[in-house]
């Protein structure tokens, strides 16, 4: 399933996760058959071509799936559940019309293999909280999760009636060093940390027991990588699969967090966030994710905070 010589376009390359995925495919592919677009240049990606692309144009990614050869493309351009509640049409609009131009033309035959990452946010309040299945009920609350959710079956139609080699994760809330969270219900799991070193004090928009699933970003990249490297027939899921990291409420990090930072302070105004947060699972069941592609997270709480606190001091003193 590995094809070095293959081109790749990972649209939405400049957000959270597009930046450490062009970074992780530059290792595993010549960084100049990894093609960044977004809708603006991305200072952070200096080794990869970039295209100028909003994925709303149909007619400009067919010429520039065209002109650059595209074998794989890596969908990341979307509104997410805060930003998409304070802009309900316009992320249905991004989110389904963005992925319908690229399930059609990989229908069409002008790709062989699609990532597009869908979220924990398809789950609502009536499904299983704790050690939530793959199967369940899914009766999401937000515009993010129902465009989510819509999207999986989309897929998974696509997969069935046509054949689409699309591949897909339910990404719990990620947390990275290298770039900055673009509008979540969990990017306060991100901030924190920027905080803590700053000012040794953060105010939180959820609550202290607002427990979530959670993922460092290492993790969900190398997740990424090998589900779409994985062989075909191990992939029996083709709407998306659970994916499973730790679990943590802002308390909880925010004392990890005062371990290293003894003085760090937490306090709570919560927002209109703390609503989705409160619709959403807090710990995820990924069985099926280890029986097919053999997965397996790597951090854990303690990990994960140290790895933050080192890596963003280290970045600070540069
Ligand atoms: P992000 O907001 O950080 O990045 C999205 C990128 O898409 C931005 O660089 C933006 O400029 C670009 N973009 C927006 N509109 C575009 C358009 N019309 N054409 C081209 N590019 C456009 O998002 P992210 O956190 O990197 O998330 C990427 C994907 O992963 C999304 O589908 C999101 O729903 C999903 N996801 C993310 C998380 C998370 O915690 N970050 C969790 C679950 C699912
Ligand atoms: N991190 C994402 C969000 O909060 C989950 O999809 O929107």
């Amino acid at each position: 399933m590995y094809n070095k010589e293959d081109k790749i376009l990972i649209i939405g390359a400049g957000g959270q996760i597009g930046i450490e995925l062009t970074e992780a495919l530059n290792k595993l592919y010549d960084s100049s058959n990894v093609i960044a677009a977004d809708l603006k240049p991305i200072a952070a990606l200096p080794n990869n071509p970039f295209e100028k692309l909003d994925i709303l144009d149909k007619d400009a990614l067919f010429n520039c799936v065209k002109k650059h050869g595209i074998k794989q493309v890596y969908l990341l351009a979307a509104l997410l559940s805060a930003t998409g509640e304070q802009n309900p049409l316009f992320a249905w609009k991004l989110n389904m019309e963005g992925l319908f131009n690229i399930l059609e033309l990989a229908k069409e035959k002008h790709l062989k293999k699609v990532f597009w990452p869908s979220s924990i946010a398809v789950f609502g309040p009536t499904t299983p909280r704790n050690n939530t299945p793959q199967f369940t009920v899914m009766e999401p609350s937000t515009v993010y999760g129902i465009s989510k959710q819509a999207g999986e079956r989309w897929c998974n139609w696509y997969f069935n009636k046509y054949g689409v080699d699309v591949r897909s994760i339910r990404y719990p809330g990620l947390i990275g060093w290298k770039s900055a969270p673009g509008g979540g219900t969990t990017d306060y799991a991100v901030h924190i940390f920027y905080e803590a070193l700053k000012k040794a004090k953060y105010t939180c928009f959820l609550g202290e027991n607002a427990t979530l699933p959670m993922m460092h970003m290492e993790d969900a990249i190398r997740a990424t990588i090998e589900l779409m490297h994985a062989p075909f027939e191990n992939i029996k899921i083709r709407s998306s699969y659970n994916l499973s990291g730790l679990s943590f409420n802002p308390k909880e990090i925010a004392n990890e967090i005062k371990k290293h930072i003894p003085s760090f302070e937490i306090s709570y105004e919560t927002d209109f966030r703390q609503a989705i947060a409160d619709s959403w699972p807090a710990s995820i069941n990924d069985k099926e994710a280890h029986e097919h592609w053999a997965w397996k997270a790597h951090y854990n709480l303690e990990t994960l905070v140290q790895n933050m606190l080192t890596n963003l001091n280290k970045k600070n003193s540069k």
